[in-house]
């Protein structure tokens, strides 16, 4: 990877989403919105395109990757549905869930995108621009969230530049993610576990389902080994479930609260909250807030998600 090369922002229009799709087929990285975060996307199939992606990031090795593909029948050719998968992803796809397969064998993906296991995670976007990025490139694109390893997600084309300048050849700038939370992850090699708490409720899925899913999310042992415990954090220390915050605390509030520098949702919406809380956690970070209180959020909902992440920006760095 070039450390300093010239990192270029691409319009959302035919010919950046086509120069976007040459530069991956180069074995360049590039970055480009989906409703949940900016992933950074790379060949999937291409080993040292991949490897770009964990150099960029800074990222640990042993961390396996989500492939991006334009469709369900795109994604039977790298790996196995079972009922429960099927089903899943007719109701879900394209959206913000991610499944987790076993990989067919000559699947062509990189060892490096699985981290050598035997399963992949896979997931269909809901992004006008991703998606055609997806067709026009026509392979699976692997990709992470666009920001370096354990610091706060991408939500806006400006979150990638941010972080990644420089280490990477491209964004393509598709505006404000909607969904805001990166995607749900449901283990469904065998009966499904929800891996990952995201952006599509865990109440939906077990709709679909007609049963509770398992969990695997306890965040200390970790079964999706990219469940670190410090993530998605910002500099600044993060205090959680605040109702009366400490002098010299900047208040991120949620629903009716008094006294927050910036409010997630002032009318306590948890989806209004998801879209808001990357972005807001961006701004105080740039504004060089060094103790952030937040209001409360309900564990429900995208509640669930808004609060692991939170929990994660809150837990003591190991950096
Ligand atoms: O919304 C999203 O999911 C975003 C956008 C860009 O699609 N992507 C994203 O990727 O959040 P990333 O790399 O930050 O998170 C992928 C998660 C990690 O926790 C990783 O450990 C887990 O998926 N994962 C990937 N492959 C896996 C596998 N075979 N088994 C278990 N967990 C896996
Ligand atoms: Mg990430």
């Amino acid at each position: 990877m070039n450390q300093h090369e010239r990192t270029v922002t691409l319009r959302p229009d035919a010919d950046g989403i086509d120069e976007a799709a040459r530069l991956l087929a180069d074995g360049r990285l590039v970055a480009f919105p989906t409703e949940t975060v900016y992933g950074l996307g790379a060949d999937a199939r291409n080993d040292e395109a991949v490897a770009g992606i964990y150099a960029a990031k800074g990222r640990p090795s042993f961390n396996p990757l989500i492939i991006h593909v334009d469709s369900a029948e795109t994604a039977e050719k790298y790996c196995h549905f079972t009922p429960e998968a099927g089903r899943l992803a007719q109701a879900f796809w394209p959206g913000a869930m991610t499944l987790v397969l076993p990989l067919r064998a000559e699947s062509g993906i990189s060892k490096l995108v699985t981290a050598g296991l035997d399963t992949v995670a896979v997931r269909v976007p809901d992004h006008p621009v991703g998606r055609a990025l997806l067709k026009a490139f026509g392979a699976p694109v692997a990709a992470p969230s666009a920001n370096p390893s354990g610091r706060i997600s991408p939500t806006a084309a400006a979150h990638v530049m941010g972080g990644l300048a420089g280490r990477i050849a491209a964004v393509v700038d598709g505006g404000a993610c909607e969904v805001g939370l990166e995607s749900t992850i449901i283990g469904c090699a065998g009966a499904p576990v929800l891996m990952r708490a995201g952006g599509l409720p865990v109440e939906a899925i077990e709709a679909c389902l007609g049963y509770p899913l398992q969990t695997e999310e306890d965040p200390n042992a970790p079964k999706s080994p990219g469940q670190l415990l410090s993530h998605y954090a910002p500099r600044g220390r993060v205090r959680l479930n605040v109702t009366s915050p400490e002098a010299g605390e900047i208040l991120l509030g949620f629903g009716d609260v008094e006294g927050a520098a910036l409010n997630l949702s002032p009318s306590g919406d948890l989806t209004e909250a998801a879209a808001s809380l990357f972005a807001a956690l961006h701004r105080l970070d740039d504004e060089g807030a060094e103790r952030i209180a937040v209001s409360p959020i309900p564990d429900h909902g995208l509640g669930r998600a808004i609060n692991d992440r939170l929990r994660r920006a809150a837990a003591p760095r190991g950096d």
